[in-house]
C-alpha cells in the first residue's frame, strides 16, 4: 500500500483528483468506480473544474457508484445518485447511460446485485476505484465482519454509520437502514484503488486499515492484499501511522519515472 500523507485535505483532494485525470487523459475509456460521502465531495469539483477549464473529456468514461440505499427514489436527499447528480455528473460530458448505481428500487435486490457484478465485468472491470473508508474501517458499505472475499449485496449499517449519513441529511430526514455495496472482493478486483481519508475522526481507521492485521473486523485492511493502492491522507488522518516518517520518507526518494507512471 502506497501512503501519501498531504498537509491538507485540499492538497491530498487534488492530488486524488490529478491521477483520475490523468487515468482518463490517458485512456479515454476509463472505467472509474465511484464513492459518495463528505470527502470526494472537493475531488468532484476540481473534476468539473478540469472538465470546464482544461477539457477533461469524460465522454467516452464508464462509472460504477459503490453503493446506493435501497428503497428510496432519485428525489429523496439521502439518494447517491441524487448526491452524484449534484456534484459530478449534471457537471460533466459522462453519457448518462454509462454512470451506473446499484438499483436499490428493484423488486429482486438479489437479481440487481447480480446484474451490477455482470455489468462490471461486461465493462471490462474497473480501472481505477475511489474510495473513503468509515470511522468503523468500513468501504463501500462493507460494514465489520464483511466477508473479505464478498461480492455486491444487500448490507445492514451499522447505527454509527447511520448516523454519519444522517448528519450530512437535512433535518429531520431519515436514511435507509439497508443499502447495496460492491462486496470487499469486487473492490479488490478494481486494478487501481485510490482512497481518501481526511480528519482525526479517520486516523485510528487508517492506521488499522495500513498497519493492523487483515481481518473482517477492518473491512479496509483487505486492501493490504490489493497490489496497486494508493491512500491520500491529510496529517490529521496520519495522526496515528507508527510508520508515517518511513512513508514521508518515501514519498520525497521516490523515483521520477514512478512518480510519472502513478501520477502522484
Ligand atoms: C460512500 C462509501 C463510504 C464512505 C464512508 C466515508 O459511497 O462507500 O464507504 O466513503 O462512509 O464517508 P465520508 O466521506 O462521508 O466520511
Amino acid at each position: 500500500m502506497e501512503v501519501i500523507i498531504l498537509p491538507s485535505a485540499t492538497e491530498a483532494t487534488l492530488a486524488g483528483a490529478r491521477i483520475v485525470a490523468r487515468v482518463v487523459r490517458e485512456s479515454p475509456h476509463a472505467v472509474l468506480g465511484l464513492a459518495t460521502g463528505e470527502t470526494p465531495e472537493r475531488l468532484y469539483a476540481e473534476l468539473v473544474r478540469a472538465h470546464r477549464q482544461e477539457g477533461l473529456d469524460l465522454s467516452r468514461v464508464t462509472t460504477f457508484n459503490l453503493d446506493e440505499h435501497v428503497g428510496i427514489d432519485d428525489a429523496h436527499p439521502a439518494s447517491y445518485r441524487r448526491y452524484m447528480q449534484e456534484h459530478l455528473f449534471r457537471h460533466v460530458n459522462l453519457r448518462p447511460d454509462r454512470t451506473h448505481m446499484p438499483d436499490g428500487r428493484a423488486a429482486d435486490l438479489d437479481a440487481a446485485c447480480a446484474a451490477y457484478e455482470d455489468a462490471i465485468r461486461a465493462a471490462g472491470g474497473i480501472d481505477l476505484q475511489l474510495l473513503g473508508i468509515g470511522a468503523d474501517g468500513h468501504i463501500g458499505f462493507n460494514e465489520p465482519t464483511s466477508s473479505l472475499a464478498s461480492r455486491t449485496r444487500v448490507k445492514t449499517l451499522t447505527a454509527a454509520t447511520l448516523e454519519a449519513i444522517r448528519a450530512r441529511l437535512p433535518s429531520g430526514t431519515e436514511p435507509p437502514r439497508h443499502v447495496i455495496t460492491m462486496g470487499i472482493g469486487t473492490i479488490l478486483e478494481a486494478k487501481r484503488c485510490v482512497l481518501l481519508a481526511f480528519g482525526e475522526r479517520k486516523a485510528a481507521a487508517v492506521a488499522k486499515m495500513v498497519e493492523g492485521p487483515v481481518t473482517a473486523l477492518v473491512p479496509a485492511s483487505a486492501l493490504q492484499l490489493h497490489a496497486r493502492t494508493t491512500v491520500l491522507v491529510d496529517e490529521e488522518a496520519a495522526g496515528r501511522l507508527a510508520l508515517a516518517d518511513y512513508y514521508r520518507d518515501v514519498q520525497r526518494n521516490k523515483p521520477a519515472w514512478q512518480r510519472e507512471r502513478d501520477g502522484s
